[in-house]
């Protein structure tokens, strides 16, 4: 049988500079996303990847004394290694200096051309490096120290004015409202959409795509001085990584469109109007989804430098281990939404739903096994109500619960549908007493140990996408074969066979000690 097809990317981030905690939340976002669909049956192809053209790449290479591709080399090898830190399991990780996506960008760039959406004339405007992006004089307020800055990025512009080719992005103003009224789920969440729409009822004005007063980028096709704007570059990475134009593996066609394109709120508008735009002009079909999650900030305020308020992918896994770090931003803010975190927050919420919850029903129940059922997976007697109430509670209807937040990307709902059968199970371990059984009824102690080895199982089965390794290990500790713990291994069906000989219980989400500074909430 085939399996169904999962596209998702994540945007690729700038190397201007090293990758900061931004960065690790989308990836870890699509992580867990593609990790969900892998369990659940989908043949998926997750792509991440770093967006090397621009002026501002080039400037600060020169500023670094280095060339720009020594440069980018540099930088994206630590966004490599984030990944890999982070226990991302990206398919591919597309560099945009790459010749095949070079190649790609002149092939887009030919298909709309041909289309008669591309003509030369000469750009005269305002225009933010920090954001590649021209912003009309709307757009724009003029700060006390008389720096002129986009009014929501609050990104400084500068006067340009040269040759420019253009994309007759005015001519797909209707084509997109018709576009998004056909395909309300294209862009989500819904106020996002809500936004999108309102911008371009205004109107859409012809874009500029090429640039030459640098050359650090794409070269446009027969015109010697142009390179591309960075956005139909970089925009491109998606079709370019599963082998646009010429396709050789098949994999465009299998894969595209995408799914979703999971990205940040600040890009919303060039992955759900210029992007559209170009594959309507270019003939090729649009993504399914474009899901804009939110920022995060500590204490309120955006995360900065200046701020001293940086937390660091890096800190966060020094701090709380990688699997708890992914965990805990998951679960802390709701995606879609900006998301105040502090280490205090992360903190507090591994103690109450890793350790206490979850990694404390998983240790009483097994040391229990260990020491009263000689090790391996008890005998359970007949099944009372309560046991039936708890095993279907963590068996499909866990599984349908969750995967119907996963639809939305509401990760942190979905972990909430987890926690809420770990605190029943907690419930049930204290109402059932199998400490006291063991001196009264063994063969109700066996059930009932039974009953929240099996509900361990299903536990450990839903939350790799989370805590892959610690998830594993839960597995492990209840003898679960390694080609049984996708999703179709979730429920009854699937339950542990009495006798099973199990090793000896470890603990796996220990608690955090939060150090003196932080205060617990
Ligand atoms: N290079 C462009 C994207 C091109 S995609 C075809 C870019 N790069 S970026 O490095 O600035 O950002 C990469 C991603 O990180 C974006 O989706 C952005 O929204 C996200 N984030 C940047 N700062 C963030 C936070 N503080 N919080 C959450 N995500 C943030 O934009």
């Amino acid at each position: 049988m085939t399996k169904p097809h999962f596209y998702i990317t994540t945007a690729i981030s700038y190397v201007n500079g090293p990758p900061h905690l931004g960065h690790a939340y989308e990836a870890i976002g699509a992580d867990v996303m593609a990790r969900f669909k892998r369990l659940d049956g989908f043949d998926v192809y997750f792509l991440t990847g770093t967006d090397e053209h621009g002026q501002k790449v080039q400037k600060t290479a020169i500023t670094k004394g280095k060339t720009p591709q020594e440069f980018s080399d540099e930088i994206a090898s630590l966004f490599i290694q984030m990944c890999k830190d982070l226990d991302v399991t990206q398919d591919q990780f597309i560099r945009t200096t790459a010749e095949f996506h070079k190649a790609a960008c002149q092939a887009i760039w030919k298909q709309m051309e041909e289309a008669g959406d591309i003509y030369l004339n000469k750009y005269a405007g305002w225009y933010s490096e920090r954001d590649e992006a021209f912003y009309g004089e709307d757009e724009l307020e003029t700060r006390p120290d008389g720096k002129k800055v986009n009014k929501t990025t609050g990104t400084e512009v500068h006067w340009v004015e040269e040759e420019s080719y253009f994309f007759k992005l005015s001519e797909y103003t209707q084509k997109l409202l018709d576009y998004y009224e056909a395909h309300p789920e294209f862009i989500e969440p819904a106020f996002r959409r809500n936004e999108v729409v309102s911008f371009v009822k205004q109107g859409l004005k012809d874009l500029s795509i090429s640039r030459t007063s640098f050359d650090w980028g794409v070269k446009v096709p027969n015109a010697k001085d142009h390179i591309m704007y960075v956005w139909v570059d970089a925009l491109t990475n998606y079709i370019s990584a599963i082998g646009y134009p010429d396709d050789k593996d098949g994999n465009f066609k299998k894969y595209w469109p995408a799914d979703v394109h999971l990205i940040g709120k600040d890009i919303v508008r060039f992955h759900t109007v210029y992007w559209p735009a170009f594959l309507m002009s270019a003939k090729l079909p649009i993504p399914k989804r474009v899901f804009g999650h939110g920022f995060l900030m500590t204490r309120g305020e955006k995360m900065s430098k200046s701020l001293g308020n940086v937390i660091s992918p890096a800190s966060l896994i020094e701090r709380f281990g990688v699997e708890q770090a992914r965990y805990a931003l998951m679960r802390e803010v709701t995606f879609g939404q900006d998301g105040d975190i502090s280490y205090e927050l992360l903190g507090n919420r591994i103690n109450a739903e890793l350790a206490n919850n979850m990694g404390n029903l998983a240790q009483r129940t097994l040391s229990q096994i260990a020491k009263n059922c000689a090790g391996a997976v008890p005998q359970p007697g007949i099944l009372e109500d309560v046991d039936h109430q708890l095993l279907d509670k963590a068996g499909q209807a866990m599984l349908i619960a969750v995967r119907a937040e996963f639809e939305k990307l509401q990760f942190s709902k979905a972990l909430e549908e987890v926690v809420q059968v770990a605190n029943a199970a907690n419930l049930y371990i204290d109402a059932q007493a199998p400490w006291t059984l063991k001196k009264t009824n063994i063969e109700r102690m066996n059930t009932v140990l039974y009953v929240l080895a099996e509900v361990i199982r299903n536990l450990g089965v839903i939350l790799q996408p989370f805590t892959p390794k610690a998830a594993n290990k839960i597995l492990d500790q209840v003898a679960v074969a390694a080609d049984a713990r996708d999703f179709s291994f979730i429920g009854a069906t699937h339950a542990l066979q009495p006798g099973t000989a199990l090793p000896a219980p470890q603990g796996v989400f220990p608690r955090y000690e939060h150090p003196a500074e932080e205060k617990t909430a």
